[in-house]
């Protein structure tokens, strides 16, 4: 199976689930990447059963919206009974590293609205120690070189991500180098950096459930 091949079971199975469990006229939350641009393709094709859905990026917000899906301010929606999205690195105790796409922090938002989140990704992304793929940090501008500084003292080598701006105004330090022994610590200690918006752990809220497509089909590993 190719790599989109894989990626599109992923997609199918996260849909499956999202028509048994969430009940109709639900806003679902949607997650960033080529992934999760698949999601949203399965979701159009059964989205009149639910009023709409919460973009974790501009890009999402197009892509759903091009499917004639609505598109919901997070300010204006109080419960998101689940939230799918894919990752960059994942565990098997659920622990993600996100951001590739440079979404992270809309991303942590919505996950942290929603009961549910489901990761949806193929096999090359489950690891035993996270760290190989840099982690992501949303920095605000002006504190871009102390916060790469206290990066560098906490054993890691960033880089600042050139050319890209997030969604909300801000650049990204992608850290190499890391070994990460303690995904909730390392969270923690990343996001009290003065200037640090957020980083790209998802340990603290990790997924509930993951969709993790392999050759031998689809293997679902819950929380
Ligand atoms: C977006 O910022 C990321 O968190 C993505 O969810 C992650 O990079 C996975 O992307 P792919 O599905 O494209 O691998």
């Amino acid at each position: 199976m190719t790599a989109d091949e894989l990626k599109r079971a992923s997609a199918q199975a996260a849909i499956k689930y999202v028509i048994e469990t969430a009940k109709p006229g639900a806003i679902i939350g949607v997650g960033t990447g080529s992934t999760a641009n698949l999601f949203i393709d399965e979701l159009a094709a059964v989205k009149d059963r639910y009023r709409g859905a919460v973009a974790s990026s501009e890009a999402s917000r197009k892509r759903l919206q091009g499917h004639g899906i609505a598109v919901f301010d997070l300010n204006d929606v109080d419960d998101i009974p689940i939230y799918v999205d894919g990752a960059d690195e994942i565990t098997a105790k659920l622990a993600m590293i996100k951001g590739g796409g440079g979404a992270l922090t809309r991303e942590k938002i919505v996950a942290a609205v929603a009961k549910t989140f489901v990761c949806i990704c193929d096999q090359s992304k489950l690891v035993t120690t996270m760290g190989k793929f840099p982690l992501p940090v949303e920095v605000i501008t002006m504190a871009r070189a102390y916060v790469a500084r206290e990066l560098v003292k906490l054993g890691g080598q960033p880089q600042l991500r050139e050319g890209f701006v997030t969604d909300n105004g801000n650049v990204i330090l992608d850290v190499k180098g890391l070994s990460i022994a303690d995904p909730v610590g390392f969270e923690t200690t990343v996001n009290q950096i003065v200037g640090v918006v957020t980083n790209g752990l998802f340990a603290r809220r990790g997924a509930d459930v993951l969709f993790l497509a392999t050759a031998e089909g689809v293997k679902t590993v819950k929380r």
